[in-house]
């Protein structure tokens, strides 16, 4: 058995004029539950669906375990459960009736289908409105039944579009359980725009921007990853107002020091910086700067950068192609 579940080998897919990837290129082991970021039009869904073989790449490979799934979709298909984009499903149908019509498309063997669609229904949690129609779920339930179809055939690999999309925060809550349960025995990417999903749900965290990946890490380096920041409160020891201006210019001149930005102080004469900083951390030589201009220092503190501040710096300044 391969140890990779998911090997994406320089994957291009062009609409058109539209590059929607560029040579992209990520392996994920067996196991994991992976987070797949990028801001809209990245390119998420075009991987997802060529990945769950429902669409064909310009050039490159994607293999599941080692399956190839362009040549052998299948077989490929056996081995995924996919959850599209909107989770597109059959409204007039009864949950029941849907997923037994399922089981049949995916040709899971007659004598196991009903023991299957009853495993689904109880993971899913959908004991109670397995007799009522599509259409009149709500859409906590509705991804449920999503959810129930893709893992119908029993695969080794959830691809899952956005599976939190549009619900509300309880039904996010919700979901995210049922996937992190799903995730201990199964690999799993899913894409998402809610990064505290990714915090609370993956182990592992890509990042596309422009159809290239520009980040692969545990969402713990991500976010401790790159510069430092401190947030620093000064007051004037000899009670004149302070000059912002001059403060600044202090601040910026402490070795190790990158940026100089405003934030929040604590109130009444005094005033807050954040400071970014590189390799070198600055404290010492700020409290040597502090002294030396007679100023009080109330508060020094570290920062961590957020996932978001992570997600913004490596995806910013990107200027989208009309879609
Ligand atoms: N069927 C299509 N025809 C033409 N262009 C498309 C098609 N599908 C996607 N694109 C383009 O390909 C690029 C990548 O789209 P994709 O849907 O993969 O992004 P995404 O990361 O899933 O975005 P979102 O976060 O909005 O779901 C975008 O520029 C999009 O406009
Ligand atoms: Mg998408």
């Amino acid at each position: 058995m391969p140890n990779s579940m998911i090997r994406i080998e320089r994957l291009t897919k062009r609409y058109g004029p539209t590059e929607a990837l560029r040579s992209l290129s990520f392996e994920v082991p067996r196991g994991q539950v992976i987070g797949f970021l990028g801001p809209n039009g990245a390119g998420k869904s075009t991987t997802m669906k060529i990945l769950a073989g429902y669409l064909q790449p310009t050039s490159g490979k994607a293999l599941v375990g080692d399956v190839d799934v362009a040549a052998e979709p299948v077989r490929a298909r056996k081995l995924i459960g996919y959850l599209p984009e909107n989770n597109p499903l059959y409204e007039e149908m009864m949950v029941v009736d849907f997923l037994r019509f399922i089981a049949e498309v995916r040709q899971v063997e007659k004598s196991v289908r009903a023991a299957r669609i009853r495993n689904a229904v109880e993971r899913c949690g959908l004991g109670g409105v397995i007799g009522k129609d599509i259409s009149q779920l709500s859409k906590g339930y509705r991804q449920r039944v999503g959810l129930a179809q893709a893992i119908l055939h029993e695969p080794d690999l959830l691809i899952l579009d956005e599976p939190t999309s549009g619900l509300d925060p309880n039904q996010i809550v919700e979901i995210r359980a049922l996937i992190k349960d799903l995730g201990k025995e199964k690999t799993v990417i899913l894409s998402t725009h809610v990064l505290s999903e990714v915090q609370s749900t993956c182990s592992r965290v890509l990042i596309i921007n422009d159809g290239q990946l520009v980040a692969d890490d545990s969402p713990e380096q991500l976010t401790s990853a790159g510069e430092g920041a401190l947030l620093v409160v000064l007051a004037s020891r000899s009670g004149a107002p302070l000059e912002l201006n001059h403060l600044h210019s202090v601040l910026s001149a402490v070795p190790g020091v990158t940026a100089v930005e405003p934030a929040e102080g604590e109130g009444h004469g005094t005033a807050g910086f954040r400071l970014r900083f590189g390799v070198e951390d600055p404290r010492r030589a700020l409290f040597e700067a502090v002294v030396k201009h007679d100023l009080l220092l109330l508060e020094v503190r570290r920062t961590q950068a957020s996932l978001e501040d992570t997600f913004r710096k490596l995806t910013a300044g990107e200027v989208r192609k009309a879609a």
